[in-house]
């Protein structure tokens, strides 16, 4: 997977409004986790709708490199021969993550307890990313784990099997982490429990229990959640049809709301309530969203939504709630900035560990287009246009993060003057077809000058 040296700059536009009836892809966290469950299970896993972005691909590159057979048999469908916990191999290399934090955090867990040593190596973003908050607990387990200075990639994690079972309270909301430590758990000698204050979303835990892991889900007197799963685990292999993921359909789904005169239907949206976040705030700001179709896929709620551009009022978003919509706040601080009045959203610290300081680079972003921000230390105060568009003409660098990029790219479709994007090369990491869906919607795509 050569990555491309060229960044291709673009501005995306719209003359008229959006329409038409798409479909978004695969869901990211759950393509890793299937890929992952599947590698782990005795037998042959087949996995339909897998996200083809380049972090899954990063997750089945290293695990292919830890023995598991993983074969493409069409678009979006792959089988997976598992090896069985506390199979897998030592890999030759290191593993290359790439712009991956998902298959990073989650890989680690697995390494953890095996028996195996593994370097893990990223990229310039991932390697500023913060790694203590999975290697803390993982060490408690029993791996030996070295970290760059900063406690950053590049690392090496030499795992323990089994590995020591632990009882561990969240300090971050983190899925990432939860999900690191109940893979570890599978191989370890007796019950894993992690104990989570505000709920994140629960693939991990849905999976589990689809393999077969013996997995319990307690509600304890404080409020809080203890998730708990008995090693040594034996996964059966399943069939698993991936929903399409909602942190991609936010970004038709906010474009829709924002071009005037839109009507655009999206299909196969993974509505599970720990993700659903974003399309109940946009609800409470005024927007119109159909939920069509209510249906399982994979143990997951999914609909298809029919959306029509709304007049949005200003919004201010619990602390609580931001978990359920962690990688959708920059397509939400779009609608802000587009809303009548001033948003206020709050209690957004981890923005600023994602593939770019998401709180930084918004504000900065949105500032040059010409809309009003203030940037406080866990959130942004947007004032909105009243649905007027923004001057725009300014030239955006997407800092090696596809939610930047993508979420600038709506942006300019209600500015005066187009945005410049200066990579689009992110956007492969999560939403490869995004710019194809776009057009397919009535946007108009082309290529800027570089520099
Ligand atoms: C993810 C969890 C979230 C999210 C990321 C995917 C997952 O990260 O931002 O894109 O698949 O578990 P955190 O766990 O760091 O919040």
């Amino acid at each position: 997977m050569a990555p491309d040296p060229l960044p291709h700059p673009f501005v995306l536009r719209a003359s008229g409004p959006l329409r038409g009836d798409i479909r978004v892809p695969g869901d990211k966290s759950i393509s890793h986790r299937a890929l992952m469950l599947g590698a782990l299970a005795v037998g042959r896993t087949r996995v339909e709708g897998l996200l083809e972005g380049e972090d899954v691909m990063r997750t089945a590159a290293a695990l292919s490199a830890m023995g598991a057979a993983i074969t493409r048999t069409g678009p979006e469908r792959f089988d997976i021969d598992g090896v069985g916990v506390g199979g897998l191999l030592q890999p030759e290399g290191a593993l290359d993550m790439g712009n991956s934090g998902t298959s990073t955090r989650l890989l680690m867990g697995l390494v953890a307890a095996h028996d195996l040593v593994a370097t893990f190596t990223g990229d310039a973003s991932l390697s500023r990313r913060p790694m203590a908050r999975v290697a803390t607990p993982l060490k408690l387990m029993g791996a030996d784990i070295a970290l760059a200075p900063g406690d950053r990639l590049p690392l090496t994690v030499r795992g323990l099997a089994p590995a020591l079972p632990i009882r561990y309270r969240l300090p971050v909301a983190s899925a990432q982490v939860k999900s690191a430590v109940l893979l570890a758990g599978l191989n370890a000698a007796g019950t894993t429990t992690v104990i989570e204050t505000v709920p994140t979303r629960d693939h991990s835990e849905r999976m589990l229990a689809a393999f077969g892991a013996a997995v319990r889900i307690e509600e304890l007197a404080d409020g809080s959640r203890a998730i708990a799963v008995d090693g040594p685990a034996e996964l059966r292999p399943q069939t698993i049809p991936v929903p399409g993921d909602p942190s991609s359909a936010a970004f038709p789904l906010v474009a829709a709301l924002i071009v005037p005169g839109s009507r655009v239907t999206i299909r196969n949206v993974g509505l599970n309530p720990t993700r659903d976040g974003l399309v109940r705030v946009l609800e409470a700001m005024g927007a119109r969203i159909a939920r069509l179709n209510p249906r399982r896929v994979g143990g997951e709620p999914v609909a298809d939504l029919a959306v029509e551009a709304s007049a949005l009022a200003a919004v201010e978003v619990a602390p609580e709630i931001a978990p359920s919509m962690i990688d959708e706040f920059p397509a939400l601080f779009v609608a802000c900035a587009l809303a009548q009045g001033r948003s206020r959203l709050s209690g957004l610290e981890e923005l600023r560990v994602k593939e770019s300081d998401r709180l930084a680079v918004m504000a900065e972003g949105l500032r040059a287009a010409g809309a009003r921000v203030e940037e406080r230390a866990d959130g942004l105060d947007i004032e909105g246009t009243g649905g007027a568009p923004l001057p725009g003409g300014a030239r955006i660098d997407p800092r090696l993060d596809h939610r930047i990029a993508m979420s600038f790219a709506l942006l300019s479709l209600a500015c005066r003057a187009p945005l410049v994007i200066a990579d689009r090369r992110p956007i492969a990491t999560s939403f490869p077809d995004f710019l194809d869906l776009m057009q397919a919607l009535g946007a108009e795509l082309q290529p800027a000058e570089d520099g």
